[in-house]
């Protein structure tokens, strides 16, 4: 069977449907629904969603890719993202970088074996008067040290 939207989400996208004029004023909100049920964005799940929106694929694709908070391939279960902007780079954010990567022993934009951890550097997370600023999902870890992102990890490791 193609992608489809699981029954949860397609109440909220017909419910969505009777507030906005223009079906495509829905993309961004469907994708996000469809990263919220899969993890990330499919070709089949933009595909699908081109339909339900009276456009094509590749309208559904330019908007998917422009958003770095879109992800068109699998990510971990854990995406740990690290601002790279002027803010927390005087911080510290670089050897925070360095930290996480030794110790997940992955680089930058890559994704553990496990699928467990994605590190993704980012644009400002708006939170620059807490720099140096990382955000795990959607927690945000203000005034981050390489000290407490070693806890934060060690208690995902924990976790089953
Ligand atoms: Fe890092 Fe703004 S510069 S949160």
């Amino acid at each position: 069977m193609s992608w489809q939207f699981n029954e949860e989400n397609e109440k909220k996208f017909q419910a969505l449907l009777k507030r906005y004029p223009k079906k495509n004023s829905l993309t961004l909100p469907s994708l996000w629904m469809i990263q919220q049920q899969d993890g990330w964005i499919s070709e089949d799940a933009m595909k699908y969603l081109a339909k339900k929106l009276d456009t094509t694929p590749m309208d559904i694709y330019s908007i998917a890719s422009f958003y770095s908070m879109f992800y068109l391939k699998p990510i971990g279960k854990y995406n740990i993202q690290i601002c790279k902007t002027l803010s927390c780079k005087l911080r510290g954010s670089d050897d925070i970088k360095k930290y996480i990567e030794d110790k997940l022993g992955i680089k930058s934009g890559e994704t553990s074996n496990d699928m467990k951890f994605t590190i993704t550097e980012v644009e400002c997370l708006g939170s620059c008067g807490t720099a140096p600023c990382v955000c795990i999902n959607e927690d945000y870890i203000q005034n981050a040290t390489p000290k407490i992102l070693d806890e934060i990890i060690d208690k995902i490791n924990e976790k089953k």
